[in-house]
């Protein structure tokens, strides 16, 4: 079974505000999938909804075939969903090294802990340059690749990024792309929000529209990139 990760008709909530309204999506090994919309669309609130950041209201989300619905959020790291929030959140005041750790915390074993540290700096070897650093002294690409080491502390099958690009100079959208698909190459799976709609879907195996908490297109990266409809709506037109 090619399936990662399968999400049918979720509707989730905030206290009494509805947001998704029966969304669909799958999500297969090894595949990069993109979740693109205007801003409010609920793409947050999906991938919130696979770790138990959100409340489920309705439908079902499965992981490997396990039903994971309303999953404990320390529960989806620890079943290996990776997961890297928005605003690449570090703690600034702990230096690189710790907080790799912290994507670890669920690891007793120190000596599994250090190989899962030393695995992340040969995926990345600016933060093992900048190991002793303080996380808030590293510029905002590499607070970027920490917050997606940190994710992949936990060896996960699938990591999930909201909005990896955002306010990163193209330099650093470019070195993160280009991790991405490293990352798929050694057989990750990766399901990632994006503004960045066209530069996402380029890379994708998949794309998912959203519109107003429910799916609007489906189709590969390919096929949403080149649908008139997606290009106007999604991808600023022409
Ligand atoms: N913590 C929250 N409490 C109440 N409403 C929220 C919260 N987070 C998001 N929303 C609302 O849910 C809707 C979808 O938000 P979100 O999933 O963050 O959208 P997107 O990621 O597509 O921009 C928006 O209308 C937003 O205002
Ligand atoms: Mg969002």
């Amino acid at each position: 079974m090619n399936r990662l990760l399968k999400i049918s008709a979720l509707e989730s909530a905030y206290g009494a505000v509805q947001v998704l309204f029966g969304v669909d999506m799958v999500v297969d090994k090894s595949e990069i999938v993109s979740i693109i919309g205007p801003n409010g669309a609920g793409k947050s609130t999906v991938i919130k909804s696979v770790i138990g950041l959100v409340d489920v209201r309705a439908g079902t989300i499965s992981f490997e075939g396990n039903n994971i619905t309303g999953i404990a959020t320390h529960r989806a790291a620890a079943i290996g969903i990776g997961y890297v929030p928005q605003g690449r959140i570090v703690f600034s005041q702990l230096s690189v090294t710790e907080n790799l750790e912290l994507g670890a915390f669920l690891q007793k074993d120190s000596q599994l802990r250090d190989h899962a540290v030393e695995a992340v700096f040969d995926q990345f070897p600016r933060l093992k340059e900048r190991h002793k650093q303080a996380a808030g002294n590293l510029s905002g690409g590499e607070q970027q690749m920490l917050a997606i080491g940190r994710a992949l502390m936990m060896q996960p099958k699938l990591v999930i990024l909201d909005e990896p690009s955002l306010g990163l100079s193209p330099k650093f959208v470019d070195l993160i792309y280009d991790k991405l698909l490293e990352l798929k190459s050694q057989g990750l799976t990766l399901l990632m929000v994006e503004q960045n709609a066209a530069r996402a879907l380029e890379l994708s195996d998949r794309g998912y529209a959203l519109e107003l908490g429910c799916n609007r297109y489906t189709g590969t990266g390919q096929e949403l990139l080149v649908n008139e409809e997606v290009r106007k709506m999604y991808l600023g037109g022409s």
